[in-house]
């Protein structure tokens, strides 16, 4: 079962014009900033009460958000839900017909565990699981 939703993940072409919406207008805390080589993204991870808003900027055009941006242009990415047992979860949903692009686990920001759902099995909405690690919250 899912908690709750973790964040919003959505693309953005420039962080730090980004942030003069998300930080400086809506007045979201900046939580945490993080490079992510194997993602190819710098990602910033606001709070928006128990929730959070990621914003997502590629380091390079052939990134799976550089992507993205340059088909489908700034805006939502993906939903996040949060879990207390991803493994159990990822074999909860293969076992009710779920397509996975991660069959197991990886290393998301600030050492959660991630893993994202196939869009085609997701309604089009890309859709990660996440089970943060113990610092985060
Ligand atoms: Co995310």
């Amino acid at each position: 079962m899912f908690a709750r939703i973790d964040h919003i993940g959505i693309a953005v072409e420039d962080l730090d014009a980004a942030l003069a919406l998300y930080e400086r207008d809506y007045e979201m805390v900046l939580v945490h900033r993080e490079v992510v080589e194997e993602q190819g993204v710098e990602a910033v991870l606001l709070d928006v009460g128990e929730n959070h808003v990621e914003l997502l900027a590629p380091l390079g055009p052939d990134t799976p958000v550089g992507k993205f941006l340059a088909k489908r242009g700034p805006g939502i990415h993906h939903v996040a839900y949060q879990t207390t047992d991803i493994v159990a979860e990822l074999e909860r949903l293969t076992a009710a017909g779920v397509r996975l692009i991660d069959e197991t686990p990886r290393t998301g920001i600030r050492g959660s565990s991630v893993a994202f759902l196939h869009p085609k099995s997701s309604g089009g909405v890309l859709t990660e699981i996440v089970q943060p690690s113990h610092e985060g919250h």
